[in-house]
């Protein structure tokens, strides 16, 4: 008779003791919260494809930005839906638009007491739906972008966003936006930098969420979700041209790129846990296919474990109030 010599199990014998030698753990202020502001609603409007996520009105995002303080989150990254869309996303950069005039809010609500950032990007306020503005021909004009990522990038800054999200996959923005900060004298803006972002069909949810109908796709800008090589060579421009945080975007399915990615820079890396992730749990969830909380955990769990320090998460307030 032979016995193992080797016990793996010894350490899984009881809940005291997988806690002692659990290697990952999560705490509220791994998680920002994505926050959707939408200018021509009186209540907060749920949003059919992502249930239990709302866009909402000035008033309620300031609370909805309190609560995440109450539970100790790390952040909030403000998404806006202006009530005019054109070719040039105009309400990107005026003052008085619906994003600067909900970052004013928040920030006046709560301070410094956590994170406020917002999404840099025109698709939200182009009606043609693409991330940056159009050339006759309809292919996307990088440099003309940056030039709007610039100036939305001080109205951001001024209306009292801490930390900027470029998530457009221009070539250059974040050097750009860089810049122009400094120039303004907005030399303490943070820059996280949506390095990594790959033309995804998991973004599907987000398209109602900001109410966008794209025309054609984004994969002139976006990665394919084929390669990973490219996502390394994208973070370590961002570095260089002044990234404070880089992400790679969708989470689950590049779970790979974002070990990698945190394997080759020496910046914090975030993951975004995207519309499509949500929504595909919440399905299955709702259907009795799935254990959701266990599965919400299992998931954020596994992108801590693959080496991202921040997840940005639709489930953020609900996940700290599990752990
Ligand atoms: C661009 C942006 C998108 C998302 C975040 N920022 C959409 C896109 O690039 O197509 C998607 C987020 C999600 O799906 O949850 N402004």
């Amino acid at each position: 008779m032979s016995f193992p010599q080797d016990r793996p199990r010894r350490l899984r014998t009881s809940p005291a003791m997988r806690r002692l030698v659990a290697e990952t753990r999560l705490h509220p202020a791994d998680f920002i919260l994505p926050l959707f502001v939408k200018e021509t609603v009186d209540e907060p409007t749920p949003i059919a494809s992502m249930p239990g996520v709302l866009q909402h009105t000035l008033g309620s995002v300031r609370k909805a930005a309190a609560e995440a303080v109450a539970e100790g989150l790390g952040g909030v990254m403000l998404f806006a839906v202006p009530a005019h869309k054109d070719a040039r996303g105009s309400a990107g950069t005026d003052p008085h638009g619906i994003l600067q005039r909900a970052l004013s809010e928040v920030r006046e609500e709560v301070g410094d007491r956590i994170v406020i950032m917002s999404d840099l990007c025109l698709d939200e306020f182009t009606d043609h739906g693409h991330c940056g503005v159009l050339r006759a021909d309809g292919s996307v004009d990088n440099d003309a972008t940056l030039e709007r990522y610039g100036e939305m990038a001080v109205r951001q800054a001024e209306a009292g966003a801490h930390m900027l999200g470029p998530s457009g996959m221009m070539d250059g923005q974040v050097g750009y936006v860089r810049g122009v900060l400094d120039e303004s004298g907005l030399q303490d803006t943070a820059i996280l930098a949506y390095s990594a972002k790959y033309a995804s069909a998991f973004f599907g949810p987000f398209r109602d969420a900001v109410e966008s109908s794209l025309q054609g796709d984004r994969r002139t800008y976006q990665q394919d979700p084929a390669n990973a090589l490219e996502s390394l060579r994208e973070v370590r421009l961002d570095v260089a041209e002044g990234a404070d945080m880089v992400m790679v975007k969708p989470a689950m399915s590049y779970l790979d790129v974002v070990r990698q990615v945190t394997d080759a820079v020496d910046v914090p890396v975030a993951a975004y846990q995207v519309s499509g992730e949500y929504a595909m749990v919440e399905a299955a969830a709702a259907n009795g296919w799935l254990d959701r909380e266990r599965t919400i955990l299992e998931t954020l769990t596994s992108v801590r474990r693959a080496g991202a320090t921040s997840v940005l998460t639709y489930w953020a307030v609900e996940a700290a109030r599990m752990l």
